[in-house]
């Protein structure tokens, strides 16, 4: 074995981690909303041990604690506590306690860019320049009753709010009810490192971190650059493009600002305090190479970056390659890549790229098969699709402020279908957001041997099995043709040789061409045929002995 191996891998690079929207994912008290009591009673179908599960290492949980629910769990109101409307902490703790006997590892959401206006906190600060907490936050008194300047919120409108009790603007980022805290006072950061620590010794493994680059904000507040866009993907079909002269804010003072990469030097040595902890970033897009500074110089900051350049904007292998490839190129030595097709924030891959069942099986294929750490968003293992929703039902705060332009989230939130009865099974009562035609369930596709989710248990046990699948090196090598993906994954034990058809056509193998004496091991076909790859085809192979 060498260093690289499964064996010695973190379970945060060896395994899949899985991204569990809690809200919709089951409710087992007929209030309409997703709970811990519910996820709990789900974790054989994420692990049991066997290949029938979906066989995950990780579970990140979006946020579960009060939250007034504005920005729904992204409006923190006390960072140790649980939401009673996801259950108490003995839930907490149970959840934990079945997860650890399944092997799978839980990951919070640590959202500290900002936190509600109703945290104490920040309930505290606005009373008084004076208070002691009024430091927590970002305040200016602006100019002639104007805010200090022209940083927007990335919900809209401007970025600061007044406030009467100081006189005085607070800066919000986001809504005005999260309110940003300021990560230049240390006894803040302190606070922290200790909701930190309090979450690891009740047993988390790890952290993602909400917009971890928005973290510390220009000292001189200087006015952020604005450059015209004309171009915006059409709501509901993003692959093509609608032509709108419009200004965007370019946030070089309020993102990206050199000392967050202290405070996330300083989050790493408290995640280190304790062996096999982890934290995975969102890093709110700029160019490649900031994204992944956050790396630092490889191991210094975040474990894992989601990557979201692999949200390519049309789905050819042509475009795949060029991105695995800049990323493979650009990472800093010692990092290791994490991939992400869809989460809670943008529409699921399916609906973006407009999937048949097939071709959801080559990019799950591909998030699979390539080097790094994949996250699976939930429902994705079914090949779930947006759910349309009408205008009154919305309920994210974006969607409600800009439908149609853009939709808001809440397409991607839909709770999970879970089988054919009333409401997908998922609620006894009224779902807080409409369930999608069960046209798909996990109990229909578990049935279903050539189902989307048949196929991504059987490749995701396949990958746990795999040391150059979970742990090897990559290299991208010419496939068969320009429309396939083609790789290698090799571990100390194994080489195989991944190729994908991303492509609704047969592709001839060439006799004597790369792939052309490779035994497949894997295949979404039945039978893969030595002299060609079926349309959409993963193909995974070894050289014969
Ligand atoms: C992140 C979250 C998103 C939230 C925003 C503000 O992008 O993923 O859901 O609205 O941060 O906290």
């Amino acid at each position: 074995m060498t260093a690289n191996d499964a064996q010695s891998q973190p379970w945060w690079k060896r395994g899949v981690i899985y991204h569990c929207y809690v809200r919709s994912f089951m409710d087992s008290n007929g209030d309409g909303v997703g709970d811990l009591p519910g996820l709990t009673s789900k974790l054989d179908v994420l692990r049991d041990g066997t290949p029938s599960s979906l066989g995950i290492e990780g579970l990140w949980l979006s946020p579960v604690y009060p939250s007034p629910n504005r920005d729904f769990g992204y409006d923190i109101s006390d960072y140790s506590s649980i939401d009673p409307v996801y259950g108490t902490m003995e839930d907490f703790d149970r959840l934990m306690a079945g997860a650890r006997a399944r092997g799978i590892h839980l990951i919070m959401d640590l959202v500290v860019n900002h936190s509600s206006t109703e945290h104490p906190w920040f309930r505290q600060a606005r009373t008084s320049r004076e208070n002691p907490f009024h430091d927590y936050y970002l305040w200016s008194d602006g100019t002639n009753g104007k805010p200090p300047n022209n940083w927007g919120s990335t919900f809209g409108g401007s970025a600061w709010e007044w406030n009467e009790q100081t006189h005085e603007f607070y800066l919000h980022s986001f809504l005005k009810e999260q309110a940003d805290l300021n990560w230049r006072n240390h006894r803040l950061r302190e606070e922290i490192h200790d909701i930190m620590r309090f979450w690891m010794n009740r047993g988390v493994d790890g952290f993602r971190l909400d917009v971890a680059n928005y973290y510390v904000k220009d000292a001189q507040l200087r006015d952020n650059a604005h450059e015209v866009v004309i171009t915006q993907p059409m709501p509901g079909n993003p692959s093509k493009t609608l032509y709108i002269p419009m200004s965007r804010e370019v946030y070089d003072h309020t993102v990206d600002q050199p000392e967050t990469h202290d405070a996330l030097r300083e989050m790493r040595g408290v995640i280190d305090e304790k062996p096999g902890h982890m934290m995975v970033g969102e890093i709110a897009q700029r160019t490649q190479g900031q994204v992944l500074s956050y790396y630092g110089d490889g191991d210094s900051e975040l474990n894992l970056v989601f990557n979201f350049f692999f949200f390519v904007r049309h789905f050819r292998a042509k475009d795949f390659r060029d991105i695995i490839q800049r990323t493979l190129d650009l990472l800093p030595e010692g990092a290791w890549p994490a991939w992400v097709l869809s989460n809670h924030d943008v529409v699921r891959a399916v609906s973006r790229y407009h999937c048949s069942p097939p071709m959801t099986k080559s990019m799950i294929g591909l998030l699979l098969t390539l080097k790094g750490t994949p996250f699976l968003y939930n429902g994705e293992e079914l090949g779930l699709a947006n759910t349309p929703l009408l205008r009154k039902l919305l309920q994210d705060p974006v969607g409600k402020r800009y439908w149609p332009l853009p939709v808001g989230r809440d397409g991607e939130r839909t709770p999970m279908p879970w089988d054919d009865t009333a409401n997908a099974g998922f609620t006894t009562g009224v779902p807080w957001l409409p369930v999608s035609a069960p046209a798909m369930s996990y109990s229909t596709e578990s049935a279903d041997p050539t189902s989307v989710l048949s196929f991504t248990r059987r490749l995701s046990w396949f990958r746990s099995h795999h040391s150059a699948l979970n742990a090897g090196d990559m290299s991208i090598v010419a496939g068969p043709s320009d429309t396939c993906l083609c790789f290698t994954r090799t571990s100390s034990a194994e080489h195989m040789t991944i190729t994908i058809n991303l492509s609704d056509q047969t592709v001839a193998i060439p006799r004597g061409s790369f792939t052309s004496d490779q035994i497949p091991l894997f295949s979404t076909e039945e039978q893969p045929s030595m002299d060609s790859l079926a349309p959409w085809e993963v193909r995974i192979a070894a050289a014969p002995a």
